[in-house]
């Protein structure tokens, strides 16, 4: 969350200011500007946090250096715009989120825990459209709206107050139906989202606006992919006027904190209530005595979503009775007596124009469906992968076929299979290329035993390309602005063809990059120069040595200490640890025999990259062999954050739930199939606390 910074400068002796630091000053104001519209305007920021305090601590420095440049419009000096946030609201009752169900079998095995909760008394069930937009909770003292906050965390949220104001359907003062009081406290929760109507109208102003700019020389802007991304981007506004000018309506669904309100048996109830004060609830909403008619409303929604005027990703179903409700209460991370049935991914027909060919890192060929764009759970799709050769063959796609296409959530699209009834007569059968796309032409060979095909070909510049963006990536060395098209921008100039080149980039090269102005390419410098003392794991990882992932790398960083013991070691004495195995050793050794990877690490020695740094690799070695999957956003850990947790320990934190798995950790909004996988399967399912014991002492809690 970005903190807005204030500074007083007191007195400080004037002086002259040297043109170039004014230069400097205006650049970092613009970089400010134009990361903060990213950020706050589009939701869509670029950098990190931290990249984006660097610079504006960069810009305050030189202001206490030099007084003279700071004016009332440097971001330094605007609170509630420029660098500010939104204030943080603490929830007084948590906005938590609910459980998913992905299937019939989920919500009948959710109806049978409610039930087991409440010795089997009948149940009423209140179903209603899950929104997909934005939650938002209001609070109104006295009839008075004064105040409106996301969900943020569930805990704390952001007060979007002044933007909530603008939104015409949001009561802003509650009259008292006759003989009826106002109550003292009321916190109002519910969606705000933009209609598919006023999407439409705003992505199309926007477009035609990007035109006008292309026109004038300036850069387009981005615009949203779906009305979810455009209402969060426009309730997230720094000036409440832009939120004024767009769209935004508003489903209230749940209470938060109440105080003098009538006392309501049912949750029907409660929103008619609310409907009364002039809140606007769904229509669509319905009590219903069974888990087959739920199944049945799911179903009928399911079908029929596209036939509303906002989006919807799936049921809430809710027992209506509040009693009921009380006592079942909440877990950690959701009420048990709410579920969200999720629709099954959205599927679509569209032309598949062309098949062609991706090369990773390794060489691996993976062919890919170059499709009509369709527009696809709110966003357009015009490639989705196809994986491998085989998969071609078994779906039998063909170019010119009409073929389905899918995507759950912000799953990758993929494609289902052709329409055989829409094939035009005599389509031929897709070939998979014996040579590589890249200028070499290179061979692409099918591996014996492999599924894959691959170009054989090292010197490959897909792959390179690939091997570079692989090495500066956030599990490897971390190279904060050294994107993909970066990347491709450096290997097109011959700047970089290898990772070792990398250290000798120099800012008069950087300035010969499309788009690359002084600042940015001087913070692209320093982010490769701080990468030199990466730990030794992150190192070995983004070598991109076949097989060998973080955990491995750990291993071995802890065991051998350097980078040249590595080397020096023999297959044997690499096995020799847990977790190990027998292939990573061969492939480490096969890597380090070659004549142009010791080349590369020539290139790492001479530019002073660290070989021995395991400083930050001094966790306790408590999980080595086990297995520990995620699932859900656990609370203190980013999802890379609570994997890392896991690797730097020895552990392993595969993506999905087997018989091998040691524990299940279980955050917020939990994946429902690892959930019961793991149920079934009898594995250990911890939650935060017990996960932060096992970090510690690599036991589960008793
Ligand atoms: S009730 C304690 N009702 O879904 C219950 N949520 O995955 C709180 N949502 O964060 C939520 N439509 O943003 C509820 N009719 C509805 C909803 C709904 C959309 C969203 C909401 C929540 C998320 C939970």
């Amino acid at each position: 969350m970005r903190r807005r910074l204030a500074h007083d400068f007191g007195k400080v002796s004037v002086m002259s200011v040297p043109e170039k630091i004014r230069q400097t000053a205006s650049e970092l104001r613009a970089a400010i500007a134009h990361h903060n519209d990213l950020y706050h305007g589009k939701d869509s920021p670029e950098i990190s946090d931290a990249a984006f305090d660097e610079i504006l601590r960069k810009l305050v420095e030189l202001e206490i250096k030099y007084p003279e440049i700071v004016d009332d419009a440097s971001p330094t000096q605007i609170i509630g715009a420029g660098t500010a946030t939104f204030d943080p609201v603490t929830h007084r009752v948590p906005m938590t989120s609910l459980d998913n169900a992905m299937d019939v079998s989920e919500l009948q095995a959710w109806g049978e825990r409610a039930a087991k909760g409440l010795n089997n008394v009948a149940m009423q069930f209140a179903c209603e459209l899950k929104i997909d937009g934005l939650a938002l909770s209001i609070r109104y003292e006295n009839g008075e709206l004064v105040q409106a906050a996301t969900r943020g965390d569930g805990k704390v949220g952001e007060d979007v107050t002044a933007n909530v104001r603008t939104i015409g359907v949001i009561p802003k003062k509650l009259s008292a139906k006759s003989g009826t009081k106002l109550p003292t406290v009321l916190e109002v929760r519910g969606e705000v989202y933009m209609s598919i109507a006023a999407f439409e109208k705003f992505r199309d102003a926007k477009l035609r606006e990007n035109e006008k700019r292309v026109q004038d020389g300036k850069k387009p802007e981005s615009v949203p992919a779906n009305p979810r991304n455009a209402g969060a981007g426009s309730l997230r506004q720094k000036n409440a006027q832009v939120t004024a000018t767009r769209e935004l309506s508003f489903w209230a669904y749940q209470l938060g904190e109440v105080v003098g309100v009538p006392n309501f048996a049912t949750h029907l109830q409660a929103l008619e209530f609310l409907r009364s004060l002039g809140f606007p609830i769904n229509p669509e909403v319905k009590t219903l005595s069974s888990l087959t008619e739920v199944v049945e409303f799911c179903q009928q929604w399911e079908a029929n979503r596209h036939g509303l005027n906002y989006e919807i990703d799936g049921v809430v179903v809710k027992l209506d009775d509040l009693a009921q409700r009380e006592q079942l209460g909440f877990t950690s991370r959701a009420p048990r007596w709410a579920i969200a049935v999720k629709f099954a991914p959205e599927e679509r027909n569209t032309l598949l124009k062309d098949i062609s060919v991706s090369i990773g890192r390794t060489g691996r060929a993976t062919p890919f469906a170059v499709l009509e764009p369709v527009v696809l759970s709110g966003s357009t799709v015009s490639m989705a992968t196809l994986h491998n050769r085989e998969q071609v063959q078994l779906k039998d796609v063909r170019p010119g076929d009409t073929v389905v296409v899918r995507k759950a959530g912000d799953v990758i699209p993929e494609v289902v299979g052709p329409v055989l009834a829409l094939r035009p007569k005599n389509l031929k059968a897709w070939k998979f290329p014996t040579t590589c796309v890249c200028d070499l032409k290179s061979k692409l060979v099918q591996v014996e035993g492999e599924s894959d095909t691959r170009c054989v070909e090292p010197e490959c510049p897909f792959q390179r390309d690939q091997r570079i963006i692989h090495f500066a990536s956030r599990g490897a060395m971390d190279i904060e602005g050294l994107g993909e098209k970066t990347v491709f921008a450096l290997s097109d100039k011959n700047f970089v063809t290898d990772i070792g080149d990398l250290y000798s980039l120099t800012l008069e090269k950087l300035l010969q990059l499309d788009g690359f102005a002084e600042l940015s390419a001087k913070n692209l410098l320093t982010a490769i120069n701080g990468s030199k003392s990466r730990p030794l794991a992150k190192l070995l990882v983004g070598l991109g040595i076949k097989n060998l992932g973080p955990a491995a790398a750990e291993s071995l960083a802890r065991r051998f200490g350097s980078l040249d013991a590595i080397i020096a070691a023999t297959p044997e004495q690499l096995s020799e640890i847990d977790g190990v195995g027998e292939v990573i050793p061969k492939k480490i050794t096969e890597w380090f025999a070659d004549k142009t990877h010791m080349a590369i690490i020539k290139k790492f020695r001479a530019a002073g990259v660290e070989f021995g740094n395991v400083a930050l690799s001094n966790a306790p070695q408590n999980l080595v062999g086990k297995a520990v999957v995620v699932t859900g956003t656990v609370e203190g850990f980013s999802r890379e954050g609570a994997q890392e947790a896991i690797t730097s320990r020895g552990g392993k934190s595969p993506g999905s739930v087997s018989a091998k798995t040691y524990a299940l950790v279980v955050g917020a909004e939990p994946g429902v199939s690892k959930l019961s996988k793991a149920q079934e399967l009898g594995i250990p399912i911890i939650e935060v606390a017990g996960f932060l014991k096992l970090l510690e002492t690599g036991e589960l809690p008793g």
